[in-house]
């Protein structure tokens, strides 16, 4: 080949490898978290459901039988789990917040992070909702320094982009996933949202460019009978997860996965709740 053509060649070739390969930033414990949130049921009910019950038993994972939800209703919740703080927001409406989230910490030590968010228009949309889509489960759009800035609001995708992700194994290191609002159970039943739930990881989990040192965290953003105690279910699983005990009845709460994002990157706090939230035991 002619000098120039393998030139060309070569640089091409190099430029397509940098465009493709993105940075790991190796994590204490993993080097991908996973995080599906689903809508307003209570623990009792998920723990006897046959899916949700069974998941960390099939997947490697571990059951937290003492995990609660920050307050009502919805919003609020998902602010507070990317942020440790709900201060301002207590209903569901749209919010503009002027506050770090994890974001900011993820970005600075270069950490890829995408929101996948079902039949959410891309975009940067900003609007109520869309179909399916509602802004109130889409906490990264409520974060002005995330919706002001194009490069920023990229990050937030909708969800049909995951299975790209994976098929180019590019998928980011943090993952926030939100199903519209039949398959997280809020316009529908537990259990449409239990066979959602299994319909969309069963095929996902055993891939490699999904699960590869990877730890999965299902949880819901509240309870649905509110005159009791804000109990939920979450549940941490997949391959890398191995644990040994079935079940772990440690007191946390939605901010202890915030500070274990955190731990598992060495990313500092933001100064809210986050600080003296409880981590996670998430490795044995
Ligand atoms: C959202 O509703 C609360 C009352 O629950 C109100 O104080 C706040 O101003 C509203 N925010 C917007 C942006 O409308
Ligand atoms: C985002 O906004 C917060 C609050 O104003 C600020 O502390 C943070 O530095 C901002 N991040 C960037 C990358 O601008
Ligand atoms: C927008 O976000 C990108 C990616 O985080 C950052 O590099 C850039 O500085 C931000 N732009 C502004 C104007 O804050
Ligand atoms: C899994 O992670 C290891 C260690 O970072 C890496 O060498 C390997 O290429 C990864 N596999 C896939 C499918 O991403
Ligand atoms: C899973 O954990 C057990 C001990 O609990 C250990 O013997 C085994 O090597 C681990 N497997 C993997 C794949 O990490």
């Amino acid at each position: 080949m002619h000098l120039w053509k393998f030139l060309t060649a070569s640089l091409l070739a190099s430029v397509a490898t940098s465009v493709c390969t993105a940075t790991t930033v190796s994590g204490k414990y993993y080097d991908r978290i996973v995080i599906v949130v689903l809508e307003n049921q209570d623990y009792k009910d998920c723990i006897a459901d046959p899916y949700f019950s069974k998941i960390a038993e099939k997947h490697n994972g571990v059951v937290l039988s003492n995990f609660f939800a920050l307050t009502h209703p919805s919003q609020p919740n998902y602010v507070g789990l990317i942020s440790g703080s709900f201060d301002g927001i207590d209903a569901d409406n749209d919010s503009d917040v002027d506050r770090k989230s994890i974001v900011d910490l993820l970005e600075a030590k270069g950490i890829s992070w995408k929101a996948y968010q079902e039949a959410y228009p891309g975009g940067c949309y900003t609007g109520t909702k869309s179909g399916t889509y509602r802004r109130k489960h889409n906490p990264f759009i409520s974060f002005t320094n995330i919706s002001g800035n194009s490069t920023r609001c990229a990050n937030i995708v909708p969800a049909t982009q995951l299975d790209t992700d994976i098929s180019k194994n590019a998928v980011p290191q943090f993952v926030f996933y939100t199903p519209n609002m039949n398959n997280d159970g809020h316009d529908t039943t537990l259990e449409y949202s239990s066979d959602w739930f299994k319909g969309w990881l069963e095929p996902r989990v055993d891939n490699p460019a999904f699960n590869n040192n990877t730890l999965f965290i299902l949880t819901w953003d509240e309870d649905k009978t509110y005159s009791i105690p804000n109990q939920i279910l979450t549940v941490l699983f997949g391959p890398a997860v191995n644990r040994s005990a079935s079940t772990d009845n440690t007191k946390y709460d939605l901010y202890s996965i915030l500070k274990s994002v955190e731990e598992n990157w060495d990313l500092g706090n933001l100064g809210e709740a986050d600080v003296d939230a409880v981590p996670l035991i998430v490795k044995d």
